[in-house]
């Protein structure tokens, strides 16, 4: 099985202009890295950093496979309710692994695998058309939610268990649902344990964002019929690789040092995970939130305060080299972009050459759709090499459970390491709470005052 690999030539000097000197990656850049990984070991003994035990966690994975090879094969739909963490691994693995137009295949197509579905965003439009679409009586809902209170989430539960409970009983219904939550703690765990509900936990050292790889995305992707097994071997592979203390060894070494120094050194600011592949575009999202919430912080752990934090932009290539390469190209000198390429696209397509008098379409005439992608992604790493703009990219052998768990784990390990070059805690997001609780204020909960919001004024209004 092949590991998944990083060519980050466009990041140096002097192949790309702006780019960092080797002797600064073998200096002072490998000097920060070493004592932040003193760090990163110190987070792991202390028992921080649950998310790279998991792909060793047998028992928790046989309590998976377990449910998702049973009870989950007795429904047509499953359904995850969450959102954040609790949603966007769920959706990247079936876009990544299942392949497009999962739901629309025929049972055949899908091995007898259930549809899967996830609803993340409690946008009535959505979820109303999902239940009309749905038999409920051969419909699984996967409850996800880590701390068990999730407004969003937890209103959809409360939505889906009301009709579940009018149209097929209200002792039946309980047999319908599945929860995913915090070991001990919370509603749902609440609820579960009261009703006798199904229920996999999260770990209480895993936050949301870095949980895909526990029971939060394994068991939808294995009620799928995903190898999970694969899954966690690449992930076990990558956190292997991601031990070495030898930054120019060490993936996730290499992509937290050049992209931490690119935004705090170079003011690039914007990182740009583009990969060359539809069935990846959910993977440059589930990435999206994690390089924003774990390293968008003010509250620094020397104990100053100062804004900081990149900005994540998911974009796809090739579709966005017509909607955001002008912009990489000429735009402000405020981003990196890191590609993701595939060797072996495996379904390819020749294109049939059928107009040699057309010199704009002869050229395609016998090449294939993955040469052309694959160009096209080579083209435009060397046109932002030239222009001066830094760039990288992964390389996956193939879209397969075992590439993905590699993914997953570089992307969270290179965070933990990011975190500690960026002096901040990517494990918590304070940020958020208080839009929670205007939120809480506004919606009439128990014990929250309501808040006095900024109404629109007239005059500012057009
Ligand atoms: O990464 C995080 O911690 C968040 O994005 C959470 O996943 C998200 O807020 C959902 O939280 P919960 O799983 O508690 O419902």
């Amino acid at each position: 099985m092949t590991s998944i690999r990083i060519d980050f030539g466009n990041l140096m000097s002097p192949q790309t202009e702006g780019g960092v000197s080797p002797d600064l990656l073998r200096g002072d850049m490998a000097e920060r890295f070493t004592a932040a990984m003193v760090d990163v070991a110190a987070q792991r003994e202390a028992g921080v950093l649950g998310f790279l035990d998991l792909p060793y966690a047998a028992d928790h994975v046989a309590q998976v496979k377990e449910l998702a090879d049973g009870f989950g094969q007795w429904f047509e739909d499953v359904v995850v309710l969450g959102i954040g963490g609790s949603g966007l691994g769920a959706t990247s693995l079936r876009d990544a692994l299942l392949g497009p137009f999962w739901n629309s295949r025929s049972d055949e197509a899908r091995d007898h695998y259930p549809r899967l579905h996830v609803v993340d965003n409690p946008d009535p439009y959505t979820l109303q058309a999902l239940l009309n679409r749905v038999d409920p009586a051969r419909t699984l809902f996967n409850v996800i939610s880590k701390s068990g209170a999730t407004a969003e989430t937890m209103a959809q539960y409360l939505v889906v268990r009301d009709r579940l409970d009018k149209e097929v009983g209200s002792d039946k219904a309980r047999g319908h649902f599945l929860f995913t939550t915090d070991p001990e703690n919370g509603a749902l765990r609440q609820i579960g344990d009261a009703e006798g509900i199904p229920m996999l936990p999260i770990p209480s050292n895993v936050g949301g964002r870095f949980s895909v790889l526990s029971a939060v995305g394994l068991l939808p992707a294995a009620v799928s019929g995903v190898d999970i097994d694969a899954l966690l071997e690449g992930a076990a592979q990558m956190e292997e690789r991601c031990r070495s203390t030898d930054l120019a060894s060490n993936p996730a070494g290499i992509l937290a040092s050049l992209l931490h120094h690119a935004d705090t050194e170079q003011g690039r600011s914007v990182h740009v995970l583009m990969p060359y592949a539809d069935r990846l575009r959910a993977v440059a999202l589930w990435f999206q939130q994690l390089w924003a919430e774990s390293l968008g912080k003010t509250q620094r752990l020397d104990g100053t305060n100062k804004p900081t934090g990149p900005t994540p932009l998911p974009a796809l290539g090739a579709t966005d080299q017509h909607s955001v390469l002008q912009l990489l190209m000429e735009g402000p000198h405020d981003k990196v972009v890191l590609f993701v390429d595939v060797d072996d696209a495996e379904a390819d397509v020749t294109i049939p050459g059928r107009h040699p008098e057309i010199p704009a379409l002869d050229y395609l005439g016998g090449h294939s759709l993955a040469e052309l992608l694959t160009t096209e992604r080579r083209a435009t790493a060397e046109a932002l090499r030239r222009e001066g703009r830094p760039n990288a990219t992964i390389v996956l052998p193939k879209i397969d459970a075992f590439a993905l768990g590699q993914l997953y784990m570089l992307f969270e390990v290179a965070t933990v390491i990011a975190g500690t070059l960026y002096g901040v805690n990517p494990m918590d997001q304070p940020g958020v709470e208080l839009s929670k609780l205007l939120t809480y204020g506004l919606m009439g909960r128990e014990g929250v005052a309501v808040p006095e919001i900024a109404e629109p004024d007239p005059d500012w209004v057009v």
